[in-house]
């Protein structure tokens, strides 16, 4: 069974896509096979591994929920090059409309969970990018997360929504006993008063968070122009350092 982990915030900008990319990279990287679902109508995540414009998208399933999720599944590309181990089930703009009406569904909440019980490929890893708010594709999403992780920018509104979120999960799985940890992004040892700021706020309200901190980069902030996944296109950056060092702690356990 791979294990899944959905990386959610319904704030804005935090990294969730890099994020994404970045973990799947690392854990492709040691051999894991990791699958990466889009599941964003702005398609961020298919378009930096090379797959904004295929025939089949994740749409296929919220439109017919009998559809076979195996034609969904393309090898993630870096400069045109597959990347081993990565794959991905990209996502495009109809998604958004087709999500509304996929309300109609009696099993609406299981249509992605029903999906990937049909693979016949297995996967190690397989890594959700959810959209920054929640419709039925994101609590599809959170449902069958064995995992939550949740990206905390260095933001003065970083933790807004944290709470709604969480409680959403909570609804959703019906149980209060479900795993999720934060981790820190676009950390900036520079910007010392936000870092302490953000922090203790975390600290107060006791939510977990991950040992490891991604840290800010100019060249991720530059990237995404010409379409490759930030951890390759930036290899030598902290970042990919860190990601490698959350992937460690996510297979540490
Ligand atoms: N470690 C980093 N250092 C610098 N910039 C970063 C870093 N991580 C992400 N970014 C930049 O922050 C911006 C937002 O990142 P990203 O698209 O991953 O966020 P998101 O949470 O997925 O956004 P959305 O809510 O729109 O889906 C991008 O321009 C990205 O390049
Ligand atoms: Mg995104």
């Amino acid at each position: 069974m791979p294990e899944i982990i959905a990386v959610a915030n319904s704030k804005g900008g935090v990294a969730k896509t890099t994020s994404c990319i970045g973990l799947g990279c690392a854990l492709a990287d040691t051999g894991k096979k990791t699958l990466l679902i889009d599941l964003d109508h702005q398609g961020n995540l298919s378009d930096d591994l090379g797959r904004g414009d295929e025939d089949y998208t994740i749409t296929d399933l919220f439109e017919n929920p009998k559809f076979d999720t195996n034609d969904l599944i393309y090898a993630a590309l870096d400069d045109g090059q597959e990347v081993e181990n990565l794959f991905v089930i990209p996502a495009d703009i109809t998604l958004a409309v087709e999500c509304r009406s996929a309300e109609r569904y009696a099993h609406r909440l299981e249509i992605l969970s029903d999906g990937l019980k049909r693979l016949k490929t297995s996967f190690d890893f397989i890594i959700i990018d959810c959209r920054p708010a929640i419709d039925l594709s994101i609590e599809n999403a959170l449902l069958i997360a064995d995992k939550i992780l949740i990206p905390v920018d260095m933001d003065k509104r970083a933790t807004k929504g944290i709470s709604d979120l969480l409680e959403v999960v909570e609804e959703i799985k019906r149980t209060k006993d479900f795993v999720y940890s934060l981790v820190y992004t676009k950390v900036d040892k520079r910007s010392s008063k936000m870092l302490a700021s953000v922090k203790s706020t975390v600290e107060n309200s006791g939510w977990p968070v991950c040992k490891t901190e991604i840290r800010i980069s100019e060249l991720y902030k530059q990237a995404t122009n010409d379409d490759r996944p930030s951890f390759h296109y930036a290899r030598k950056d902290r970042p990919a350092e860190d990601y490698a060092g959350l992937a460690r702690e996510i297979l540490e356990g």
